[in-house]
């Protein structure tokens, strides 16, 4: 049974691929928005690809979040001489603590023996800080490095959940409404064709930046979040997207 289920997967996996038009996709059992368990299972398979792919001396960004967190808690060393570089991929965009990518990237490197940089970044960010900030020497040096990234790991979330939870403005939330945003990522909203919405003022990655990227990994499941992975890939071209079932089957039903 346990084969046949398996077998199961990896057919969801190539329709899936064919749907979002992804280069590739890796799937887990269960619904990660009803069992914790199956965030942890995707935080553990993105530690298990990050393995096959990583070399020394790479630079590893990753965002903020929930799932970024789960995959933090699965670091682990990446390889015997490992010399990596983890990185925030943005200034901090309105979460809390505990899911911010300064966090979770410091977690990550001791896990896996690496080294970090954090990304100080006032949140929200006015336009004349932000003119500031680009110029500050040592904030320019992370963002180059931010730049050169590697690899870059990051969550996709429900648009309108996303930004409540940043305590986003009425204004910005109007504006996500009316527009009818239903994903975001990277800290910028889309709508269901895949078109910019709305974008959060912050330092780091910016979408143009993940064409150069070797390797961009997105990590996104759970029923509730079907929508907004399709809407995300209509333009953010992720090389591989690690979900659960649950999201893979409601994607596939839509
Ligand atoms: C955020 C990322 O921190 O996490 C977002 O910056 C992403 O791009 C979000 O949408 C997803 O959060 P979670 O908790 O659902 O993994």
């Amino acid at each position: 049974k346990f084969m046949g289920e398996l077998m199961g997967l990896n057919v969801l996996e190539e329709q899936l691929k064919g749907k979002l038009q992804a280069k590739k996709v890796l799937i887990l059992p269960g619904n990660s928005d009803e069992h914790d368990w199956v965030k942890r299972e995707m935080g553990r398979a993105c530690v298990t690809f990050l393995q096959s792919i990583v070399k020394e001396r790479m630079i590893i960004a990753v965002t903020g979040g929930t799932t970024m967190a789960a995959v933090a808690n699965a670091m682990t060393p990446l390889s015997k001489n490992g010399d990596y570089l983890f990185l925030p991929a943005r200034g901090a965009i309105g979460e809390k603590a505990e899911d911010q990518s300064n966090r979770i990237v410091t977690e990550m490197a001791e896990k896996a023996n690496g080294d970090y940089r954090l990304l100080y970044v006032p949140d929200p960010l006015s336009e004349t800080a932000y003119q500031t900030l680009v110029k500050e020497p040592s904030i320019q040096d992370v963002l180059e490095q931010i730049k050169s990234a590697n690899i870059v790991i990051h969550g996709i979330g429900d648009a309108i959940t996303m930004a409540k939870r940043r305590k986003t403005s009425k204004e910005i939330i109007l504006k996500l409404q009316s527009n009818t945003a239903v994903s975001e990522a990277f800290g910028y909203y889309f709508d269901e064709s895949g078109k910019i919405i709305h974008k959060v003022r912050t330092l780091g990655i910016q979408l143009e930046d993940l064409v150069s990227i070797d390797h961009v990994i997105a990590v996104a499941g759970g029923k509730s979040k079907a929508k907004a992975i399709v809407s995300y890939f209509k333009q953010g071209k992720s090389d591989l997207l690690i979900t659960d079932e649950a999201a893979a089957k409601q994607i596939l039903r839509g």
